[in-house]
């Protein structure tokens, strides 16, 4: 049996897990920066990449403290190096070389979006691929056809705001706190989904597999700002903030089902794995177990603690081991988005 460090510091959990390579999960720890965060109402990255300096390393030895195991007993270091911040990235980076580099074991390198689909594998305890993935988490919107776990194909993706971005917007422009998405939530599930005729863009153009949200925000604001304002003059009433809220969850719903239909349709895939922090809503969740009877596929969405941002998921990088894709000590972070070819030509990550 080969055990895995997997390191998670892409943006502001910093957590780590020991795996198996038969999947099995030994420990995870997850170091939420939520109350650093907080009172900015959105992460700073400059305070997500100091705090990731100062817990890396206890988050590491309380996750192998819960494994049962030394460092001596790790098979191989793995660690998400794309895509996030570049403060974030960097410091599990540096930790995963040195620990690598000390103990003389293999360096793997996690796609961090690929690992929010992986979470769909190891919550069903098979294979679910190929599939069709949707990514949607607080940086990216996105749809891959996931051929196999080292062959991701991008089909598209937003070309503004990320659907947990929009969320985050929306959640602040109604006087929600921090973090917004679980807040919004938690209002719209009071709220009438009707009450407000907000936009779905990109929704009626077959040509693309694109997403849009930055319209969705700016159209609240109109309805709730004085022109040339960016925050409503008084706080909301309650039952408005309800209302409006589910109006808007109904709108980002509406975008990603119809382009995840539209996917399954153009791909042929009849699998489908949700990934990514907006996957924990509870209307999306609902919405997509309706469209999964309707549309005749197999649908996987993680528990809630598999679908915002954990080291467990990092697991793919069993994949990569198996495979034998090792990267050097040069490993480098890579902030933006890793261009759509998939890995499966080269190991060495370029951009
Ligand atoms: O995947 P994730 O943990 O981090 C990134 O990789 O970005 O996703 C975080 C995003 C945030 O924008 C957060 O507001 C959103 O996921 N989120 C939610 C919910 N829980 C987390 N959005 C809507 N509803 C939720 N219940
Ligand atoms: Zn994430």
């Amino acid at each position: 049996m080969q055990r895995l460090l997997i390191l998670e510091t892409t943006c502001d959990e910093t957590a780590a897990a020991v795996v198996t390579d038969e999947l099995e999960v030994l420990a995870s720890v997850v170091a939420s920066q939520d109350e650093l965060h907080k009172k900015y109402g959105g992460v700073v990255p400059e305070i997500a990449s100091r705090a990731h300096v100062e817990r890396i390393l206890p988050v590491i030895d309380e996750t192998l403290r819960r494994a049962s195991i030394k460092p001596t007993d790790l098979d191989a270091v793995a660690v998400a190096n794309t895509p996030g911040l570049a403060g974030s990235l960097v410091v599990g980076v540096a930790a995963a070389k040195a620990l690598c580099l000390a103990l003389d074991i293999p360096l793997i390198a996690v796609n961090h979006l690929q690992a929010h689909i992986y979470a769909c594998r190891l919550a069903a305890g098979r294979d679910v691929f190929p599939c069709l993935g949707l990514i949607v988490s607080g940086g990216h919107s996105s749809l891959y056809h996931c051929r196999t776990p080292l062959e991701f194909d991008l089909l598209g993706g937003t070309i503004d705001d990320a659907a947990g971005e929009a969320f985050d917007k929306v959640a602040s422009l109604l006087g929600l706190p921090f973090p917004g998405g679980p807040a919004l939530d938690r209002a719209a599930q009071q709220g009438n989904p009707k009450a407000f005729d907000l936009p779905r863009p990109l929704l009626d153009d077959p040509s693309r597999l694109d997403f849009s949200f930055s319209g969705l925000k700016t159209a609240l604001r109109y309805r709730l700002c004085k022109p040339g304002e960016n925050m409503p003059a008084q706080p909301l009433a309650p039952e408005l903030v309800s209302d409006l809220a589910a109006s808007f969850t109904a709108a980002v719903i509406d975008c990603l089902w119809g382009k995840t239909a539209l996917a399954l349709r153009k791909t042929g895939l009849k699998t489908l794995c949700v990934g990514g922090g907006v996957a924990a809503n509870s209307a999306l969740r609902a919405r997509l177990q309706v469209e999964r009877e309707r549309a005749g596929i197999e649908l996987f969405i993680p528990p809630m603690r598999l679908c915002t941002d954990n080291a467990v998921m990092g697991a793919i990088a069993v994949e990569r081991l198996k495979a034998g894709l090792f990267e050097s000590l040069d490993l480098d972070a890579f902030p933006g988005l890793l261009r759509p070819a998939s890995q499966k030509e080269s190991h060495q990550q370029t951009q």
